[in-house]
């Protein structure tokens, strides 16, 4: 198999991650539709001796969208280089790449979407005909060239598909939505990472642990090293069901996977504004972080677990956040608005 070339840092995405991550698709747990497409067109590009078609995934945070694009180089057994979008500032960034990609190898690009307009311009021929301009000399002596590049792979990676520019999105052969996992799928990623880390851990820590995942595998790696480390600490090193509870409590991570800042958001949008509808950026005043930290990193999951909802005049608590903080709707005072508050 042939060694991973790693042209310059960041080298392999998310070290502290790369001891639990996933080295074959078998190794892989979920996604399953995902890894059966992906495993018949790896296998028709190997019999019919050709690269592998571009592939784009997309998807939140944490879902596997790296781990895709490091074990597929690995079942072609072809080199893989590794770089993102905010590097690349210029075209002249991405020529390295380009020129020294070997033939059907792999160029992962992660954050596809920030790459700028005239990157993916220059992205175009080079996926479609493995070809490139380039300028040499300077001034008036400046020359453009065409240079023919070996053919390879593009593997690009991005939480918003909807940022790629539609000629660049029609480039990727391959697209493939990375969703949430089921909680039976995290249990076995906790059991197995458990196995990995050499920590013994009870069936039902393993589902305490995978119920508060929210989804995401990267977050029930990073709730099972947290409570390894707990149970280390304060006893002899088995996740008992009882050591797990009292260590997510301690990490405020509460049943539903919420933590203490999703739990200050519904908070402040109930007590605060009675519920709302509440701006958003009122509430990020009211809680003293930036609105965009709220978007990002906040409200997806308190959307898609229905804690929240988006109306036109804003954020609405629903009955269910209501209940998960254990307020009663019904004991507000009638026609009680909106609570202003002041800052200095
Ligand atoms: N299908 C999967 N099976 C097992 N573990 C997974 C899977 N997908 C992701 N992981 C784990 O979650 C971590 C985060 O995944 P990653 O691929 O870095 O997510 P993304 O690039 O989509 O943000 C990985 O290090 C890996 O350990
Ligand atoms: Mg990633």
């Amino acid at each position: 198999m042939a060694r991973e070339t790693i042209l310059q840092p960041p080298g392999p995405p998310d070290d502290e991650e790369k001891d639990l991550r996933p080295q074959t698709m078998a190794d892989m747990v979920g996604q399953r539709e995902v890894i059966e497409r992906l495993r018949i067109v790896i296998d028709a590009a190997r019999k019919r001796s050709e690269c592998l078609g571009h592939v784009l995934f997309d998807g939140p945070p944490g879902l596997g969208k790296t781990t895709f694009a490091t074990v597929i180089p690995r079942e072609m057994g072809v080199p893989v280089a590794f770089t993102s979008g905010p590097v690349i500032k210029a075209p002249r960034d991405l020529v390295p790449y380009l020129t020294n990609a070997s033939e059907h190898s792999v160029l992962f690009i992660d954050e596809i979407h920030r790459l700028p307009t005239g990157v993916e311009e220059y992205l175009y021929t080079a996926m479609e005909d493995f070809r490139i301009d380039i300028v040499l000399g300077e001034g008036v002596n400046a020359r453009t060239h065409n240079l023919w590049l070996k053919p390879f792979t593009l593997i690009g990676a991005t939480t918003r598909a909807g940022m790629l520019s539609g000629p660049l999105r029609d480039r990727f052969q391959v697209r493939e939505h990375l969703g949430f996992y089921t909680v039976d799928e995290l249990a076995e990623i906790v059991r197995r990472n458990a196995k990995k880390l050499r920590t013994p851990i009870e069936a039902k820590a393993l589902m305490e642990i995978a119920c508060r995942s929210r989804g995401t595998p990267r977050v029930a790696n990073n709730l099972l090293r947290w409570v390894r480390d707990y149970a280390q600490s304060k006893s002899d090193g088995k996740i008992t069901i009882q050591l797990a509870r009292d260590a997510l409590r301690m990490l405020g991570v509460d049943d539903l996977g919420l933590n203490s800042v999703d739990r200050d958001y519904l908070d402040t949008i109930i007590r605060v504004f009675g519920g709302g509808p509440a701006g958003i950026e009122a509430i990020a005043h009211t809680m003293n972080v930036s609105a965009d930290t709220l978007t990002d990193d906040v409200e997806p999951f308190l959307l898609r677990s229905e804690m929240i909802v988006r109306s036109p005049r804003g954020r609405v608590a629903t009955m269910k956040a209501f209940n998960h903080l254990h307020i009663n709707p019904a004991k507000r005072p009638p026609g009680d608005e909106p609570q202003t508050r002041l800052f200095d």
